[in-house]
């Protein structure tokens, strides 16, 4: 007769390890499986190897959902201080480095260390080089084929991610699971990711490449966002720009607000008085990146080879909205291929918000990116697979 699991995680990512530490320690039998030969790899490669492991301004408006409200539950009760205190008892340390991002000082690894540090101590097993077959459910236990051989467990929790960077082992095996039990899954797409362009835009923003301003950026939906962007050899980037693509869809324009030391119609008024004798290309090379202000100057037939006394009130308007205003199509996004995480997924309407549980399958749970809940950039993602894992970790 086979061992029966109180739980089986299928996953071993963030969320994955952090849920099997909280049914361990509540005396569950638990299991965590994964295909990679190494578990959460995409903490390790995480705020550029320093993993931003959570922001201390999170709350549910910080996440895409199609039920903006679905999170609240999760967050209000796994907090950025709960993480914080479990990193702090295993001496690990933090710097906060811009709008609340908490980064750890011993580096990613050492967050990987803690979390199979406590899943070791909560009793929990983890397999890693394990495929995952057929699934399924019957007299309240889940039978899944793990490299071809059965096991079974009465609870089934699903952390498997999403589609971003499938050269890191992301699949879409959660959604497949999801429809297999009756989930509604909200079309995933690449979401903080860079935006790619065609024709002249692209050649302008490429002959920019490496060139970062202040912007406030936004997209036709979702809120504004005061970061930097940066031009790349493909098109746009930097935290501004990953915000915005998020929220963006196909055939929408972005706007961006060019960001200055003052509001945009003073800083030309100042800029007239102080440098009349100088083009708009050179006086705006006073207040902005040189190579941007030389493009930017000349955008869709601009005079940027006017002399700043030489503008009509017309032309100083038409600066003001440029700079307040910038606007374009992208064509696209750079794809799954550097997607940092996926927006959609399996729908959160048929979830429980307290404990990530099913309502079609008893012990059947979702948690971490794999659910239609998307962080902005900024450590909220792994503040969402703490808390989704927390939540399911009470009851799976
Ligand atoms: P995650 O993807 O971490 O884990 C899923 C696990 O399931 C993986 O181990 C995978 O191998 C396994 N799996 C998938 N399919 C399988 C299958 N068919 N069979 C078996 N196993 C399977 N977030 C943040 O808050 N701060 C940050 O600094 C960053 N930085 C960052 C950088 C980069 C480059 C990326 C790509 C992403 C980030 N993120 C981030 C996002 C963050 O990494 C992400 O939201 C979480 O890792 C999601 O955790 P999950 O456990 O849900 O999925």
């Amino acid at each position: 007769m086979q061992d029966i699991f109180d739980t089986l995680i299928l996953g071993a990512g963030a969320a994955g390890l952090f849920c099997a530490r909280q049914t361990g320690r509540r005396g569950r039998r638990t299991l965590v499986v994964d295909h990679a030969a190494k578990p959460a790899e995409k903490i390790r490669i995480s705020g550029g190897g320093r993993c931003n492991f959570t922001n201390m301004n999170t709350t549910a408006k910080n996440f895409l959902s199609d039920n903006p409200h679905f999170a609240k539950s999760a967050l209000a009760r796994y907090t950025p201080w709960d993480f914080c205190d479990l990193m702090a008892s295993h001496d690990l340390t933090w710097q906060e480095k811009t709008l609340g991002q908490l980064f750890c000082d011993q580096r990613s690894g050492a967050v990987i260390d803690m979390l199979l540090n406590e899943l070791r101590a909560a009793g929990a097993e983890l397999q890693l080089e394990t495929e995952i077959g057929e699934i399924t459910h019957a007299d309240g236990l889940f039978t899944v084929m793990l490299n071809g051989a059965p096991v079974q467990a009465r609870s089934l929790v699903v952390a498997t991610g999403g589609l971003s960077i499938p050269k890191m082992g992301a699949t879409g095996l959660a959604y497949d699971i999801a429809r297999q039990f009756g989930h509604d899954i909200i079309t995933p797409r690449p979401a903080l990711v860079p935006l790619t362009f065609s024709g002249q835009i692209k050649d302008a923003f490429e002959a920019l490449s490496g060139v970062a301003i202040d912007v406030t950026a936004s997209a036709a939906r979702g809120p504004a966002f005061d970061e930097a962007l940066l031009f790349t050899h493909r098109g746009l980037s930097g935290p501004a720009i990953l915000q915005i693509s998020s929220h963006w869809r196909e055939s929408e324009p972005v706007t961006i607000g060019v960001r200055l030391h003052e509001d945009a119609a003073t800083a030309l008024t100042d800029l007239k008085a102080k440098a009349g004798k100088k083009t708009v290309a050179n006086a705006l090379g006073e207040v902005l990146p040189r190579r941007f202000a030389d493009m930017f100057a000349f955008w869709d037939g601009m005079p940027g080879d006017k002399r700043m006394c030489d503008l009509t009130r017309a032309d100083l308007d038409a600066y003001t909205d440029l700079l307040n205003s910038w606007q374009f199509v992208p064509t696209g996004t750079e794809g799954w291929r550097t997607a940092e995480v996926t927006a959609g997924g399996i729908s959160t309407r048929d979830i429980s918000s307290q404990t990530m549980e099913s309502r079609h399958v008893d012990g059947l749970y979702f948690i971490g990116e794999c659910v239609d809940v998307t962080g902005w950039l900024g450590g909220y993602n792994f503040q969402w697979a703490w808390a989704s894992a927390a939540a399911a970790g009470t009851d799976a």
